[in-house]
């Protein structure tokens, strides 16, 4: 395994980690068969990529924000948080989404990851956090109860949990 020098942080994303999050990114999306088609303006122009995410901006009706789960020149994954709730988003996604890039996963990152973007939620006001994931989503459901993921009503197709 690579040895990283600098533990992970979590931080606005950034045009330092150019390489890693474009490669990181196609690997996960070719593992996962999805689109990469957004990849190509991306590396076009990756100053402007990052522009787009570094602030707030409003996506699924409420305002979010983009962070990156960054070490030196590694690019590991992403979390959003998302300030508010609406009813789709109460039953299927909740406050706060994330995604560990293939070549960091079974790594311990995700558990970490949520760990920050819980505190990164709480500076936003949001004490108490809905996470959900698929029933059949083995590893983000281990990362939501490692970090304290407390089960509610499945409203959908989705495990609903608290934490806070
Ligand atoms: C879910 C995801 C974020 C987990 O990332 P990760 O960095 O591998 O997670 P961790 O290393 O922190 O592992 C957390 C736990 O899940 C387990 N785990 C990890 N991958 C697993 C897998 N494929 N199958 C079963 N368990 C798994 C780990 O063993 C660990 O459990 P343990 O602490 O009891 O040993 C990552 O797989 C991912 O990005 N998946 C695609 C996107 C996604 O599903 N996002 C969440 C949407 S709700």
């Amino acid at each position: 395994m690579i040895t990283l020098n600098e533990p992970p942080r979590l931080i606005r994303p950034t045009t330092a980690v150019r390489t890693s999050y474009l490669t990181g990114e196609q690997a996960d999306c070719l593992l996962r068969g999805t689109d990469t088609d957004w990849l190509g303006p991306a590396s076009d122009d990756f100053d402007a990529f990052v522009a787009a995410r570094d602030h707030d901006k409003e996506r699924w009706q409420v305002m979010s924000t983009v962070f990156w789960y960054v070490s030196g020149e590694h690019y590991l994954g992403t979390l959003v948080v998302r300030h508010t709730l609406t009813p789709e988003l109460s039953v299927e996604g909740g406050h706060i989404g994330y995604h560990v890039v293939a070549p960091w996963r079974r790594q311990g990152h995700a558990s970490r990851m949520l760990g920050l973007g819980l505190e990164k939620a709480r500076e936003r006001g949001i004490s108490r956090a809905l996470l959900t994931c698929a029933p059949d989503n083995d590893a983000s459901r281990r990362v939501i109860e490692k970090n304290g993921g407390v089960p509610d009503e499945q409203l959908g197709s989705e495990l609903r949990f608290w934490i806070g």
